[in-house]
């Protein structure tokens, strides 16, 4: 490392242990990806003057240029985005206190190994209260406030055109500035009601990645659901990697025929690949090739609060714009979204579907007669819609969202920093492990996704998720091994407001034990599964081979 260092300064404000040089300050995410906080807080300038010099080379190339150092580089990796506030502290607290508590049973390991055994080692199997740590998904999990409480007791429960409706229409259309709202009882109902109404056989729906519901909504029209996500590598550190790749877009649709196109959707986050956000300016280069080719765009929205947080904290322009107004201007480069509520609606229960085509809606209102209830209630109750109402309001809330990215950014940080391999950077619901980097030894076809997430279960009580071959590979015909996912994952996704930074912490403790203890581990064959969604009911048994 070179000795002609600039001179750097170090600063502690809230949130970001700053290092100050030449180029201003280098935010949170370069000290975590260095492991600099150990040394910032030690004081060891020295250490840090020749880190600085390689974070300068890597962001800045070799001759910084800005001397003043008065304001942030441009790089979505140092951030101007620090509090003006007064708390000069730099935890990020939960921005709550806790009102009502569950008591959280503590199975021993007996008793787990027990529980595993008779699910067939199978997590989707196990009771709840066999479970310490449930971050099986961050849907529906997570903690009503105290206002959507009382907003429940204010329900109106009308048949037909009941106040609480109307609360929660005109929270969604001041968020969204669509001018038809329809709820329903959560997002794969919107999905169902939008695709029969929009989508016919042969035709094709491209989307940065579909859910899984989406998806097979898509597929039952008879449909091609297509996923355009831009390529990168689950270790790359990229600012928003849950683009659409604008090219293949357009290939896509010279490809098929505009005709075969009905609507192009955009995940935001993108859930099925690393909960990673999509950019302002991806969503308006998708917006003007629809608008070039005359197709309606259509934002599967579940995680929008998340997404726009992202946009905040990464892409330029908008560090001084609200969640809000960033939530807004994405809503208004759509033509209409599919919300599952539970998520950023902040409720346990709900979601809808809204849009600007009259006609569309009209179609849609029929159909949700249909399946779903009256246009005024959708399928849920007049509490739901209360609770929802004042959640779409809450999720926005900086303090809010600053804890929630923050506190998966911690356990993702924890972990990285003890050399586990995750999917980077980290997503905004969910911290996902990659099983493939780190049981090298165990091939796709013996599921090392899988393998890991049951040890983290006997080990720590900890539920987490594989997505790898179990949920998306095919089996293989006449006995042959599984054709392979692209990906070997765990998904830790953390319900909203509903662990604390200690349940983090434990969490952060076993994974690294159970990591201390991969090559030990071995993988599993599936020895019942269902024919569709196999990964819900499959029973498992360890194969002894894989272990070393
Ligand atoms: C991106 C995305 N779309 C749609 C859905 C489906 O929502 P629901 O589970 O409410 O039907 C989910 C649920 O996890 C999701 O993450």
């Amino acid at each position: 490392m070179g000795r002609n260092v600039p001179s750097v300064e170090i600063t502690d404000q809230r949130n970001v242990a700053c290092i100050r040089g030449p180029h201003g300050e280098v935010g949170s995410t370069v000290r975590q990806q260095l492991r600099t906080e150990v040394v910032v807080y030690a004081g060891l300038c020295a250490l840090v003057e020749e880190m600085y010099v390689e974070i300068a080379k890597e962001f800045h190339g070799e001759q910084p240029t800005d001397s003043e150092g008065t304001r942030c580089c441009e790089n979505w990796k140092c951030p101007a985005v620090h509090r003006k506030d007064p708390m000069p502290y730099r935890t990020i607290i939960e921005p709550f206190r806790i009102h009502t508590v569950q008591a959280i049973d503590l199975p021993t390991v007996e008793e787990r190994e027990a529980a595993l055994e008779r699910a067939g080692f199978n997590l989707f199997g196990l009771r709840a209260d066999e479970v310490i740590i449930d971050l099986l998904t961050d849907s529906g999990t997570g903690a009503m406030s105290s206002e959507q409480w009382a907003g429940m007791m204010r329900g109106d429960e009308s048949y037909a055109g009941s106040r609480s409706f109307f609360r929660f229409e005109s929270a969604v259309k001041d968020l969204t500035g669509f001018s038809e709202v329809i709820p329903t009882h959560q997002g794969r109902a919107a999905e169902k009601i939008l695709f029969t109404v929009m989508v016919s056989e042969g035709d094709v729906v491209p989307n940065n990645t579909h859910f899984d519901t989406t998806r097979a909504n898509v597929e039952y029209q008879g449909a091609e659901a297509l996923d355009l996500v831009a390529a990168s590598e689950p270790s790359e550190i990229l600012p928003f990697k849950g683009n659409m790749d604008i090219e293949a877009l357009r290939a896509a649709i010279d490809r098929v025929g505009v005709d075969r196109v009905p609507l192009v959707m955009m995940t935001v986050t993108n859930n099925s690949g690393g909960g990673q956000p999509v950019s302002m300016e991806n969503l308006r280069d998708v917006r003007a090739v629809c608008d070039e080719y005359g197709i309606p765009l259509f934002l599967d929205a579940c995680r929008f609060a998340e997404n726009s947080w992202f946009i905040k904290l990464r892409e330029e322009g908008y560090a001084d714009r609200t969640p809000k107004e960033i939530a807004r201007e994405m809503f208004s480069l759509a033509d209409g979204c599919t919300v599952s509520a539970k998520k950023d609606g902040l409720v346990n229960i709900g979601g809808f579907l809204a849009m600007n085509d009259h006609e569309t809606s009209l179609q849609s209102r029929n159909l949700l007669i249909l399946t779903e209830g009256f246009p005024t209630y959708g399928g849920l109750a007049g509490y739901d819609l209360e609770a929802l109402a004042q959640g779409l309001e809450e999720v926005l809330d900086e303090d809010y969202l600053r804890y929630r990215i923050r506190s998966t950014e911690y356990l993702a940080d924890k972990i990285t920093d003890a050399g586990v391999p995750i999917v980077q950077p980290a997503g905004g619901h969910a911290v996902y492990i990659d099983a493939k980097a780190m049981l090298p030894h165990i091939p796709s076809h013996e599921y090392p996704a899988q393998a890991l997430a049951i040890e983290l279960y006997r080990n720590g009580g900890v539920r987490g998720v594989e997505i790898g071959t179990v949920m998306f590979g095919r089996p293989g015909a006449d006995g042959a091994p599984d054709e392979p996912a692209a990906m070997e994952l765990v998904r830790l996704a953390i319900p909203r407001r509903t662990y604390t930074q200690s349940h983090i912490d434990y969490v952060a403790e076993v994974v690294i034990d159970v990591a201390a203890g991969a090559s030990e581990m071995s993988g599993y064959r599936i020895v019942e599964q269902a024919p569709w969604l196999r990964h819900f009911t499959a029973r498992f048994e360890q194969v002894a081979s894989s272990k070393t």
